[in-house]
């Protein structure tokens, strides 16, 4: 028989606790909400009303349910109310020194069968646990942000935490409509020690002034599905939060450069910019605790006044290449009216691209997405060639041929012969770096990256990649030609993975080693991503998706550009791909894909 949760004490009504509360409350549990002041308690007591007050305005819950919540909770100040409860969440800043001093008198305060579980993120839940005369009635409950949307919650047992603790937690998650997932007590748990390194390096990409806030968030948004950005993510954290995570998680997992917790942070954390609660941190907040963004003296001027001046007229665009990313790309810019030349190594070649943008099209057209004249006008527009000649005058050259830098060189000094003076000459790469590209011409100025995302006429992505002798006209224009496109642009440096990949596979990496150390399941990880994030999906399927042969590529690349420790391949990873399980297109990489 599982154990009765009656009623539950939450202490600290912050961004988690508030949540926790609400969480409890709305399933039909008792809740006694407790904060360090008359002040904190009611801040946190309005954010419960103003977050069920929304639920009530979107529909989501009834006015009677709101008011049957609301008086299911008792707000107090003090510990001393929790004498009655029978389980005890804490939610209180991340500092270990606090969290043991309330554990200590939580112990002493409440009933000797009641569970004491913290909601930390990072700290070790059995340092917490001996400050109590119960540490096998301690356990982390680790809920998500925010807490009544998030579906995961992760239950860390400690060594001494006895197995009916953690059963009846377990059923209490299931109560609460919650998936839970049930580890050990290492630092940053599942999603926390996934998440916190690619926070940190988008932080990272930030301070360097790689990119700017709006373009890294939408970089991750668009090219990965994500619900949103690394930096609009840790506003909602909470930047001291996320601070503190980063710093224990340094110093409990092994010290990896990778968590030691970017300089910028310190100082917005010093400087009160915590994120939405104090109404400004990576953004600027209507009011502190709201989640609207007002413009502020970072916002970019609205696109079309940026991009008025400084830009070439583009009219004619020639495509090299003949792969998927080639085909894609005529697509896209006939559709969007342009004049397309694609330059092909053969008319057989040619033959079978054009076949490839037409079914494209014609799927267009049955799904309803396209007129039936706007793709005969679309395909009027393409002409198919064999020759590189004629791109003697078109105004922008994409070039989307093999990922071999030798042949993109030689490529490239071709066209430099070729072009017209003026010409914009893009490289699709992923990988390669676009200035070694740009000097194989002798106008690097009018060499920059365009990398678009597969496929091409469905990803609103595009990144557009500065060299450091990109002329400031070369990148407007790009940046006027993917708005004309419908697509989103974001302007990177040349570093190896541009933005996407390189906060995307090293995360990718740092679950292959998590699953390598044994410390979860591939499904459990999967569920973690997905229920506590948000992700589309969980970094296994992706992988499998992706291919693993290619992630190992991405991921040794960057490893040898940033020369950071903490990239080094998994090595199950490299195993794997050595056994040519590569993922689905070998029908095994992380699962077995034959058998569904
Ligand atoms: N922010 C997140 O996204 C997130 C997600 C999961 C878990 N967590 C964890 O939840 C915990 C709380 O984080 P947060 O972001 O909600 O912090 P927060 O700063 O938003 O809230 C902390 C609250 O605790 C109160 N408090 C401080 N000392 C207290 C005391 N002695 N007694 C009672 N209340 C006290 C404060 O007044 C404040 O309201 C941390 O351990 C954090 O790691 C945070």
């Amino acid at each position: 028989m599982a154990r009765e949760f009656t009623r539950v004490g939450v202490v600290g009504l912050g961004t988690m606790g508030a949540g926790i509360v609400e969480v409890f409350a709305r399933n039909g549990v008792d809740v006694t909400a407790v904060e360090i002041s008359d002040a904190a308690l009611e801040r946190g007591r309005a954010t419960l009303t103003g977050s069920t007050d929304r639920a009530v305005a979107k529909g989501k819950l009834a006015e009677a349910e709101r008011d049957a919540l609301m008086a299911r909770v008792d707000f107090r100040v003090g510990l001393d109310a929790l004498h009655d409860v029978d389980l005890v969440i804490e939610a209180v800043p991340e500092h270990l020194d606090l969290k043991q001093r309330i554990f200590a008198e939580l112990d002493r305060v409440c009933k000797p069968e009641t569970i004491l579980a913290t909601n930390t993120s990072s700290l070790s839940v059995t340092e917490i646990s001996v400050a109590t005369t119960r540490p096998n009635q301690v356990i982390g409950i680790h809920f998500f942000n925010p807490a009544p949307v998030m579906k995961l919650v992760e239950v860390v047992r400690t060594v001494v935490t006895s197995a009916d603790v953690v059963a009846d937690v377990e059923a209490l998650c299931e109560r609460l409509g919650k998936v839970d997932v049930t580890i050990s007590d290492r630092a940053g748990f599942i999603a926390n020690a996934l998440l916190f390194g690619y926070l940190n390096h988008a932080v990272g990409m930030f301070e360097a002034r790689y990119a700017t806030r709006e373009d890294i968030d939408a970089a991750m948004k668009l090219g990965c599905g994500l619900p949103m950005g690394p930096l609009a993510l840790m506003d909602l954290i909470g930047l001291d939060t996320a601070y503190e995570i980063l710093d224990t998680m340094y110093r409990r997992g092994g010290r990896d450069r990778r968590h030691a917790p970017a300089p910028l942070l310190k100082q917005m954390v010093t400087a009160g910019l915590l994120g939405r609660k104090s109404g400004r941190g990576f953004y600027t907040y209507e009011q502190p605790g709201s989640p609207k963004v007002v413009p502020d003296e970072f916002t970019p001027l609205a696109a079309d006044a940026a991009l008025a001046d400084g830009t070439r007229a583009i009219a004619k665009v020639g495509v090299v290449g003949s792969g998927t990313m080639a085909t894609g790309i005529i697509e896209v810019f006939a559709k969007a009216g342009y004049e397309v030349v694609s330059v092909t190594r053969g008319a057989e070649k040619s033959a079978k691209v054009c076949e490839a943008v037409k079914t494209s099209l014609n799927k267009g057209v049955v799904r309803g997405k396209l007129s039936e004249t706007d793709r005969d006008e679309a395909l009027g527009r393409i002409t198919w060639s064999a020759t590189l000649e004629h791109l003697a005058d078109v105004d922008l050259v994409v070039e989307a041929v093999i990922e071999e830098l030798s042949v993109k060189k030689a490529l490239f000094a071709s066209l430099d012969e070729i072009c017209k003076p003026g010409v914009v000459l893009a490289t699709t790469t992923s990988s390669l770096p676009v200035i070694d590209v740009a000097m194989a011409t002798q106008r690097p100025a009018d060499v920059v990256g365009l990398h678009f995302f597969n496929p091409a006429p469905i990803m609103p992505l595009v990144e557009i990649v500065q060299t450091i002798r990109t002329s400031a006209e070369t990148s407007a224009t790009a940046r006027a030609v993917c708005a004309k496109l419908g697509k989103t642009g974001v302007v990177c440096g040349d570093r190896s993975g541009f933005i996407v990949n390189a906060l995307l596979f090293p995360y990718l990496n740092d679950a292959v080693k998590m699953l390598e150390a044994s410390y979860s399941t591939a499904d459990d990880i999967d569920y973690a991503m997905k229920l506590g994030c948000g992700y589309p999906m969980g970094p296994f399927e992706l992988l499998d998706v992706v291919g693993l042969d290619v992630s190992l590529a991405i991921q040794r690349e960057l490893y040898l550009e940033l020369r950071e420790p903490g990239f080094a391949p998994a090595p199950l990873l490299e195993h794997l791909v050595t056994a040519g399980y590569l993922g689905r297109k070998s029908g095994r990489g992380f699962r077995d894909h034959t058998r569904r």
